[in-house]
């Protein structure tokens, strides 16, 4: 039986359906991210995996002549990518694909590049970094954000609370370390400014005080709502400790 008092997969789903961006960054981080590949082959062929509602694959269309294929495993986020990509007249550029970024269905060898922004949690950053590889062409870039470790004693409630969620989360040295032991050759990394987790934090928390009063009576939707607003209070109290961290690598 299910139980009523825990949030279902699809009720986080359903929770962030119309909130845009759905983790930390900004079009400004996506463009430096993006600034430091500079060999980039003329219209590339990009993945973006967990794309969420495109956040990052409308400013990488809107500043590259690509052909972009944007990975989610939830139908509705794409649908509003999908949207948001006509209205910007970009849907010659990007296609939406909705699959498990645990099993990407593309064959080794289709792509110059592969982005993913807040997603590589998911499955994990060393398993994506190996599982994803082989779909890079020689001389491929992958573009990754992660979130990190920033101090080697983070505080007891920041390290239990992130322990819990995300047990292999570790410091930006450990995952260039990652990087390279993946194959790649580390090309950058820059940590996301503190405005990258207000852009996230900001609208969650406006829309997580407007979910706890529309769902009143449900115990699960309750409990989901207790458990970002623990994050966002997490964040505001303890936020130095940890940060998101944008990779770049190459493969030869
Ligand atoms: C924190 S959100 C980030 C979304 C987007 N990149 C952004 O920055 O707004 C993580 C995304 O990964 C998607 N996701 C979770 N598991 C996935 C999977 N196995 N395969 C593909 N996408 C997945 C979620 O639906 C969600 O859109």
């Amino acid at each position: 039986m299910t139980d009523q008092t825990e949030p279902s997969m699809e009720m986080v789903f359903s929770f962030f359906e119309g909130l845009q961006r759905k983790g930390p960054g900004s079009e400004t981080s996506t463009l430096k991210a993006l600034s430091l590949l500079n060999d980039l082959p003329p219209k590339p062929q990009i993945v973006e995996l967990g794309c969420g509602a495109g956040v990052s694959s409308i400013p990488l269309a809107r500043s590259l002549d690509c052909n972009l294929t944007a990975v989610e495993i939830h139908q509705p986020f794409l649908d509003e990518l999908a949207a948001i990509a006509a209205q910007a007249k970009l849907t010659d550029r990007i296609k939406t694909v909705e699959a498990d970024m645990g099993e990407p269905p593309f064959s080794h060898g289709s792509f110059d590049l592969i982005w993913c922004e807040a997603a590589i949690y998911n499955i994990g950053f060393e398993h994506g970094l190996r599982l994803w590889k082989p779909l890079l062409r020689s001389g491929g870039y992958i573009a990754v954000s992660e979130i990190v470790w920033l101090t080697p004693k983070p505080p007891r409630n920041a390290k239990e609370f992130w322990d819990a969620d995300y047990p292999s989360m570790t410091t930006v040295d450990e995952n260039v370390t990652k990087l390279r032991d993946a194959g790649f050759t580390p090309v950058d990394h820059f940590l996301l400014p503190v405005e990258d987790w207000q852009n996230y934090y900001e609208p969650l928390q406006e829309h997580v005080t407007a979910y706890r009063s529309s769902h009143a009576d449900n115990q699960a939707a309750q409990a989901l709502a207790d458990s970002l607003q623990h994050e966002i209070d997490l964040w505001k109290e303890c936020g130095d400790s940890f940060g998101y961290c944008f990779f770049v690598g190459r493969v030869d």
